[in-house]
């Protein structure tokens, strides 16, 4: 196996060849999810962005297509979303298939500028809009990231984009003629980088009969653990205003791995479903892969539930074919050892009364630190290191206890999620060789009380 196989994830988005970062115009229309991605054909670096496109029935197994949109005289195409026109609000639609229309960034050398493109063929074609940019410049050097969704109570699309240290909220009848609405943000959850990717999402609260309206908030830099990460606001939208219940200094954490960027929701899907960019602009460029650069996460649902006073997001991740290759039940043990396949396989394991623990994966650890109240994942001895003096690292994200723990593991990633989906870390390494086994071990001499472990080998 050469290193660019060894390297490919199986069940995890990568392009065949060249560069990739945040996914865009993610819209589902007639059985088919489509993802478009920042590519750079020419080279494995970031370059002059277009839109790279891929197809899939089950968010698991893609087709890619050709480009959808390519580099013009008002500048480079960076993030955007898209959407199904249903009732040619645009009066784009030209024949009897629905109208997709794409919503992004023209990135130039002088400025940052909202434009349009639209697609009459289920998005195999694309014709950029003649009218662009649909916004124009208003003085900001950061203005970009347009995510639109129709907002049934006011009867318009809205508009959340990103300026630098706050995001803007547009509305409009017919996706061409914009109106600014609103802005949120200045002086809320962190600002240690520049907010990019925005999304606006209205969030059913498990259990409950409340829906809440959540912010979504890329940050570059100034991550929990570095670099880029994402931040989240819950609160009340109505269709004009985004009102958070939290305190100006709150900062919640969609993900507290280095590798989890960009995410953003599907247009035109029933359940919530996101997906992000498997990792962090402090080191993307150099990552060990040759003929391609950069993965998708694995596609995410997305909920809340109400702890105490606050909401807080929950993510699972959706639900992988496969064969069960183990099942174990009450074990009680200081040292499990478990089988896992070469590619990739999801882990479950459900605890009572976690000690503290570590889980050893090839030269990946991960421990949960009962004392500490904290879950880290260590790479520094996890294989190809030294790419980049940002990759080495142990992450840490604040966790009470452990009750239940899913590892979706690929050849070059792990995403953890635990009790419920509500702690998520998501990390990619680069072993030197295949891993065939994890070992789970007490820390604190205490057994560990595994009431169920499964692993299960994906298939595509
Ligand atoms: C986020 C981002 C976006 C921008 C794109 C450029 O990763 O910086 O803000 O549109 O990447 O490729």
């Amino acid at each position: 196996m050469n290193k660019v196989e060894k390297f490919r994830p199986e069940i995890h988005f990568s392009p065949e060849k060249h560069w990739i970062n945040d996914p865009n115009g993610l819209v589902f229309y007639k059985g088919e999810y489509h993802l478009f991605y920042q590519y750079h054909p020419q080279s494995t670096v970031w370059g002059p962005m277009h839109w790279g496109h891929a197809i899939s029935k089950d968010l698991v197994t893609w087709e890619e297509k050709p480009i959808a949109l390519y580099p013009d005289e008002l500048g480079a195409i960076f993030s955007g979303s898209a959407v199904v026109d249903w009732n040619n609000t645009s009066g784009l639609q030209t024949g009897e298939e629905k109208v997709l229309v794409a919503i992004f960034t023209h990135h130039g050398e002088d400025n940052e500028k909202q434009s349009i493109a639209y697609s009459n063929d289920c998005g195999r074609t694309w014709v950029k809009y003649s009218g662009n940019p649909v916004i124009v410049n208003p003085g900001l050097k950061d203005f970009r990231d347009p995510k639109v969704f129709w907002h049934e109570g006011t009867s318009q699309w809205i508009m959340s984009l990103a300026c630098g240290d706050h995001i803007r909220f547009y509305g409009s009848p017919n996706l061409l003629e914009w109106k600014h609405l609103s802005s949120f943000g200045e002086t809320y959850g962190t600002h240690d980088g520049v907010w990019e990717c925005p999304d606006l999402l209205h969030l059913q609260v498990e259990g409950e009969e409340e829906k809440k309206w959540v912010l979504i908030v890329s940050l570059n830099p100034g991550g929990p653990n570095g670099g880029s990460a994402i931040q989240y606001f819950t609160g009340e939208f109505d269709g004009r205003t985004f009102v958070t219940d939290q305190k100006e200094s709150d900062v919640k954490w969609a993900d507290w791995g280095r590798d989890f960027y960009a995410a953003v929701t599907w247009s035109g899907v029933e359940e919530p479903t996101w997906v992000g960019w498997m990792s962090n602009w402090q080191y993307a460029n150099q990552t060990p892969t040759d003929e391609f650069r950069g993965a998708m996460s694995i596609p995410r649902t997305l909920s809340l539930i109400k702890r105490e006073a606050e909401y807080v997001l929950i993510q699972r991740p959706i639900e992988l074919k496969g064969e069960n290759v183990l099942e174990r039940a009450n074990e009680c043990l200081e040292e499990i050892k478990v089988d896992v396949p070469s590619g990739a396989y999801t882990f479950e394991m459900n605890l009572e009364n976690a000690p503290s623990f570590t889980i050893e994966l090839g030269g990946l650890k991960l421990a949960f630190d009962k004392r500490a109240k904290e879950f880290r994942i260590d790479r520094t001895n996890s294989g190809f290191i030294d790419f980049s003096e940002h990759f080495a690292s142990v992450d840490v994200m604040p966790l009470e206890k452990v009750e239940d723990m899913t590892i979706i593991a690929d050849r070059t990633s792990i995403e953890v999620f635990i009790n419920g989906g509500s702690a998520v870390m998501t990390e990619t390494f680069y072993p030197v060789n295949a891993i065939s086994e994890m070992t789970i071990r007490s820390g604190m001499g205490e057994p560990i009380n595994a009431k169920q472990i499964k692993v299960k080998r994906i298939s595509l």
